[in-house]
């Protein structure tokens, strides 16, 4: 379709379907599956989107749905089912959005009755959560997550939905991301902020230890604090960076209002319009020391950014200064109050993405005293662009490097690693890019050494967030495979899970399954033996 002289695309085909439920199934695999390659792909995303006569509108509202593919012996076995928190329990019992989310008005009566909503408001919060954004494993035991207070323990053989931890009543946060690490020991990290008197950004541990109880989320504990600088309007973040020695994290310019946001949620309505922008703010990195919990006390700033998606940091050092090496996912689209996720945008055509994301390296130095030069680049890397330059303050003014130049990849985001080298200094990366010209999408593997990329794109096919699994006894970084759930702008084409050699980025195989499943976000692989 052509309008003012663009080309519009209905990018609402394939990605907006309603996902079938399925108990395991077989797929039809075409060609040969690495027979080491034995274990389960757990995905999650929105696959709800409207029910009965009403709709949600924003893509993070629809109804969480996990999909798996089991990979044994060469063979395939693909089972979907709905997480049964209290949001989609109540919305199916009356076939209406009562419970709506971050973009979508709830009703506290089936009759959707204003006046009612008008009486119950200030009395009871909305179950809102149904935590469609990403899955956390802690040993055996998984839970769907998003940014948000609740989690679901589910079942990974079954799928089904088994208890919730709601982290207001553990620790009273309300807001933790969807992305927490799991540290070479099996220590459990997140992030979550605090609200009211106690605003507190805070790194939230569960220990290893605990991984082997029925509910180890349960176990969460504070491990360190930052205070809010404005407790009104603290950070928004979705990810971080877990090191051997640090955890750091992007305070943005990306604000929670949060008198709004919790007179929004108490009175049912959305609260995606609490986020917004400060221009007036630059973006700071808080880095804290993983062993004592104690914040690095150096301002570290640079010019204001979004970011949803840490791609990876590690220590290194330069001319014998130790720096912490934080590289970003920076999209030029992302907001979540911005239109790629408001739904009745996607449910029209709309135009290409065209502006690339930024993937940027930051050097943040560890040690910062009188004797360190002012105003000058402590950053001595042939090539590399990056500046940190220490002020008479002792602040530090920091520079990004571009670690991936890719035009024409469309909008690139969820950016993965091979998880062996979370923390470590590292080579590459895999994205996946949206919005592109055709409506479709592609994989991309991102070479930081050489700045570039190979892609592998299909015709029609959308592919989800590619997920990389190392080949044992492997010693090369990239010595290994990438799983992708692909689905079709045609809904009516099949499903696949795509096996891509993970070092030529080339099709191995690739196991279909006839079903209905929209875009997923985050998933994991559980290595089977
Ligand atoms: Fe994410």
């Amino acid at each position: 379709m052509e309008k003012t002289g663009e080309t519009r695309i209905d990018y609402s085909t394939g990605r907006l379907v309603t996902a079938d439920e399925k108990e395991p199934q077989e797929c039809h695999v075409k060609g040969c599956i690495p027979d080491w390659l034995n274990g389960d792909v757990l995905r999650n995303g929105p696959g709800e989107f409207e029910l009965g006569p009403d709709k949600f509108e924003h893509l993070f509202d629809g109804h969480a749905f996990i999909h798996k593919f089991v990979i044994k012996n060469g063979k395939v076995k693909y089972s979907g089912k709905f997480v049964r928190s209290e949001k989609f329990k109540t919305n199916r019992q009356y076939n209406r959005i009562l419970c709506g989310g971050l973009g979508t008005k709830s009703y506290p009566d089936p009759c959707k009755n204003i006046f009612s909503r008008f009486f119950t408001v200030l009395t009871t919060s909305p179950p809102l959560e149904n935590c469609n954004v990403n899955i956390a494993s802690l040993g055996n035991v998984h839970y769907a997550l998003t940014d948000g207070s609740i989690a679901y323990r589910f079942d990974p053989e079954t799928l089904d939905t088994k208890t919730t931890v709601n982290m207001i009543d553990v620790l009273n946060i309300p807001l933790s991301t969807a992305h927490p690490h799991v540290d070479t020991n099996g220590d459990y990290y997140n992030l979550a902020v605090t609200f009211g008197r106690n605003a507190n950004y805070n790194v939230v541990k569960v220990p290893a230890s605990s991984s082997s109880k029925k509910d180890p989320l349960q176990d969460i504990k504070i491990h360190s604090s930052i205070k809010v600088d404005n407790p009104l309007q603290p950070t928004y973040f979705h990810s971080f960076a877990l090191t051997e020695n640090f955890i750091a994290f992007h305070d943005q310019p990306y604000r929670i209002q949060v008198p709004k946001f919790l007179w929004k949620l108490a009175t049912w309505e959305p609260a995606v319009d609490s986020f917004r922008v400060d221009p007036s703010r630059k973006s700071l990195f808080h880095v804290i020391e993983k062993k004592s919990g104690a914040q690095i006390p150096i301002r570290y700033e640079t010019k204001g950014e979004f970011c949803f998606h840490f791609v990876n940091s590690f220590e290194t050092s330069v001319e014998g200064r130790n720096f912490l090496v934080i590289d970003l996912c920076c999209p030029a689209v992302g907001y979540l109050n911005e239109g790629i996720f408001i739904l009745k945008n996607l449910r029209k055509p709309m135009v290409p993405y065209k502006t690339p994301t930024k993937f940027n390296r930051y050097f943040l130095p560890l040690e910062v005293d009188e004797t360190t030069p002012k105003d000058v680049n402590l950053v001595n890397i042939e090539g590399c662009m990056a500046e940190a330059k220490v002020h008479d303050d002792g602040s530090v003014t920091l520079t990004g490097d571009v670690v991936l130049d890719m035009p024409n990849s469309g909008v690139l985001e969820l950016p993965r690693i091979n998880y062996n080298y979370n923390g470590k200094d590292y080579r590459y990366f895999y994205s996946v890019s949206f919005l592109d010209e055709d409506g479709g999408g592609q994989l991309v593997k991102a070479d930081i050494q050489t700045k570039s990329g190979i892609k592998w794109k299909e015709t029609g096919c959308i592919p989800s967030e590619p997920v990389f699994v190392e080949r044992p006894g492997a010693t090369e970084e990239d010595d290994g495979i990438v799983l992708s759930t692909v689905i079709n702008q045609d809904p009516d084409e099949p499903v696949f899970l795509l096996i891509l050699d993970a070092k030529t980025f080339t099709e191995i195989a690739r196991a279909e399954v006839k079903t209905k499943l929209p875009l997923s976000f985050h998933g994991i692989f559980d290595v089977k033996s």
